[in-house]
């Protein structure tokens, strides 16, 4: 059977590392970090997210501030209340909890956001850094996934990686983190005539679609490292159940190195949320 990889003790890990360094920061400024999150409207699972950011932030010694809104704000309205935290010199980091009711402009919205805020690394000049291979604020799943795969010693460069899944927020993100690492880069998506055959040649595969249990043992090569980004609420017997993007009781004996799920990729997306927190602080504070 594979080693697994525990998302859930590597954050603890890195929430223990914030917390001195917010300590330091304390010590050394008089001042900690302040994390903005901004919620609208009612979306349970963006609310369950919310809390466990705010909750993450407590337990670190960052302040944090939830600001919820109705699912009927106005983008004008929304875009005036990044303004007011852009300007707030007392505000590090400013993260708009996605998805955005239909009616707002997301686009719009991350780009009002003041970069050296972005603790999400939404913005797209933060996009654009990452796809130019630059020092940015990196979105905190994938800082977060490439993180794991580090942990495990197994080299990255030269290796083929299929990334499943294009979304903005994981597939395309992790995709260039890839990159930079010198792997060598699928991305396979809903429209990819023949997955089985593209997963079967991964060394490294990260599943971030959204469809529960669709990685399955047959489209595992032996040997791989395998990460499960999904989040999918499914009823099995009666009884509602978390489950990743990959059957894990299959995949688990092909896979060198497998995140579970929970407990794999979504402890790390706090974690580097948090660490991406300090590197606001530190660019808005000019450190
Ligand atoms: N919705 C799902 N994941 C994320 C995330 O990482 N950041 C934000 N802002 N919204 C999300």
């Amino acid at each position: 059977m594979g080693e697994i990889i525990s998302g859930k003790a590597l954050s603890k890990t890195i929430r223990a590392e914030v917390k001195t360094q917010v300590e330091a920061l304390q010590a050394k400024h008089g001042k900690v970090p302040h994390l903005v999150v901004i919620l609208v409207g009612e979306d349970a699972a963006s609310e369950s997210y919310v809390k466990a950011k705010g909750k993450a932030c407590a337990k670190a010694g960052i302040r944090s501030t939830i600001l919820k809104k109705e699912e009927t704000i106005t983008e004008d309205e929304l875009l005036k209340i990044i303004q007011e935290f852009n300007e707030d010199p007392d505000t590090h980091g400013i993260l708009v909890q996605l998805p955005l009711p239909k009616h707002i402009d997301e686009n719009k919205v991350l780009l009002a956001i003041q970069k050296e805020k972005d603790v999400d690394g939404f913005h797209p000049l933060n996009v654009a850094a990452v796809h130019l291979g630059q020092e940015a604020i990196l979105p905190a799943t994938p800082k977060g996934i490439l993180t794991m795969l580090k942990s495990t010693g197994v080299e990255i460069k030269g290796k083929k990686a299929l990334v499943i899944g294009r979304s903005n927020i994981v597939g395309k993100p992790v995709s260039m983190l890839l990159l930079k690492e010198h792997a060598t880069v699928t991305i396979a998506h809903s429209r990819t005539l023949d997955m089985k055959k593209e997963a079967l040649e991964a060394d490294i595969l990260v599943a971030a679609v959204g469809r529960p249990n669709m990685v399955t043992a047959d489209m595992v090569k032996e040997g791989a490292v395998v990460i499960d980004v999904g989040v999918n609420r499914i009823e099995v017997n009666g009884e509602r159940k978390l489950v990743g993007d990959v059957d894990f009781e299959s995949v688990k004996d092909k896979a060198s190195f497998i995140t579970p799920v929970p407990g794999g990729v979504g402890p790390m997306t706090i974690a580097s949320l948090l660490q991406n927190t300090i590197e606001c602080f530190t660019m808005v504070e000019k450190l």
